[in-house]
């Protein structure tokens, strides 16, 4: 369900014309829709109400203050993994008891700021950082509260460049090895176990691995409280795939059963931490056709947005649908709508089929709401683009595209 629609033979973002904005702000520019946002955030919340469930929105999938904002409005907690994602948190007003931080990298700094911040727990992902934690814990004289992240070795079905909890890959520590880690930190008198944390990977569409990890992680969940850890919280990650193409995924509803079923009778307040679900179709990227190029092997279609604005085609070979933002009449091609930037990878789309297009015609780039912006990159020194939040019929820049000026910060020639 999203508020992107034809009305009048144009495409609208709620009730604000994508070519209205277009012309009053430029391109590219992502535009996201209040109602898709909310909404999604709602059913999300609603599916799992049944128990005590805390969502924690996954700053990383689009970090954008006014959406932060948003969702910490409507009670949101946040899954953060950088000093950086905290300040957003932070800066929006959102309740910092409400954050948790992942990550295999977290600096004593970033430890620092976030004991200080007084954050629900800290995901820790291996025996060092425990021991590090531990020790931030005690120089500050507040324990700092964990939950281990265990690698529950599932294969998630997904991208391999997105999948998270098999034995080979970096996060989390081996399932086998968590007891024996959560006893160990009985002796840390800077660290207070609060909960158990698990996160199989991103784009799932399959409930089966997260039914076979919820198994996993609930057992060592119990086996815990069986031995006297206080724990409260069971974080279940994120990673609920949604529909690009053809992908099917479940349902809000059926993920909430695959999720709670093997968890059912556990004492935990669960954490979900679901990103893409949120934001993919909440946002599109809307670009303008720069120039046409017919070769004997092929019709291209050069905009004037490129990968690194947008790089989930470049670097996971993913599918963005691409839309006329007005539609024509008459006779389709098959094109590759490229990017202007200096890289062959720098496709959007490859062999779509589209209407005639001319110079200047706009384009959105679908389902871009999520790992769209936050991965943009200023690559080839073009500013970053725009963002501009739609409510209704209001549309609100809530980023303005960076200027050259902003390119070169903090170079020195
Ligand atoms: N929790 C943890 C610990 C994560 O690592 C992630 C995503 C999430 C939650 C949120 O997952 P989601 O609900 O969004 O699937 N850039 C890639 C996706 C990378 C996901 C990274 N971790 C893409 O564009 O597909």
């Amino acid at each position: 369900m999203n508020h992107f629609s034809l009305v009048g033979g144009a495409l609208h973002c709620e009730g604000v014309a994508l070519s209205r904005i277009a012309e009053d702000v430029g391109t590219p520019t992502y535009v996201y829709s209040t109602a898709t946002l909310t909404r999604h955030l709602d059913v999300v919340q609603h599916a799992f109400h049944a128990r005590p469930t805390l969502v924690c929105y996954s700053v990383k999938a689009c970090s954008n203050l006014a959406i932060l904002k948003l969702f910490a409005k409507q009670g949101a907690g946040f899954d953060i993994v950088s000093g950086g994602e905290l300040e957003r948190v932070r800066r929006v007003g959102g309740d910092l008891r409400k954050v948790v931080f992942a990550g295999v990298g977290k600096t004593e700094a970033e430890m620092i700021a976030a004991v200080r911040a007084g954050i629900l727990m800290f995901n820790v992902e291996s025996a060092e950082e425990l021991e590090a934690l531990d020790r931030v814990g005690r120089r500050l004289g507040i324990p700092a509260p964990f939950a281990l992240r265990v690698n529950p070795d599932v294969d998630a079905k997904t991208h391999r460049y997105i999948a998270t909890g098999l034995k080979t890959s970096k996060f989390g520590v081996p399932v086998e090895e968590a007891v024996a880690l959560y006893r160990k930190s009985k002796r840390m008198k800077g660290l207070v176990a609060r909960g158990l944390d698990c996160h199989i990977g991103s784009q799932l569409t399959d409930t089966r691995p997260v039914r076979e990890a919820m198994a996993r992680v609930g057992d060592v969940y119990r086996t815990l409280k069986a031995q006297g850890f206080p724990l409260t919280h069971l974080d279940v990650g994120g990673g609920l795939g949604v529909t690009y193409t053809t992908e099917t995924p479940p349902g809000v509803a059926d993920y909430a059963k695959a999720v709670l079923q093997p968890l059912s009778g556990l004492d935990a307040t669960l954490v979900l931490e679901p990103g893409r679900v949120l934001v993919a179709n909440a946002g599109v990227l809307l670009t303008r056709v720069l120039y046409r190029k017919v070769t004997p092997a092929k019709h291209f279609v050069i905009v004037d947005a490129g990968m690194n604005d947008l790089m989930r085609p470049a670097l996971y070979e993913a599918h963005h649908d691409i839309r006329p933002v007005v539609p024509r009449k008459g006779k389709k091609h098959t094109v590759d709508v490229v990017g202007p930037v200096c890289e062959s990878t720098d496709v959007l789309g490859h062999r779509r089929v589209l209407p005639t297009l001319k110079q200047g015609d706009l384009l959105a780039v679908m389902t871009a709401g999520a790992y769209g912006m936050s991965m943009s990159s200023s690559y080839n020194s073009r500013p970053r683009p725009a963002e501009v939040l739609v409510d209704g019929d209001r549309p609100r820049v809530v980023r303005t595209r960076e200027t050259l000026t902003d390119l070169m910060r903090g170079e020195t020639p």
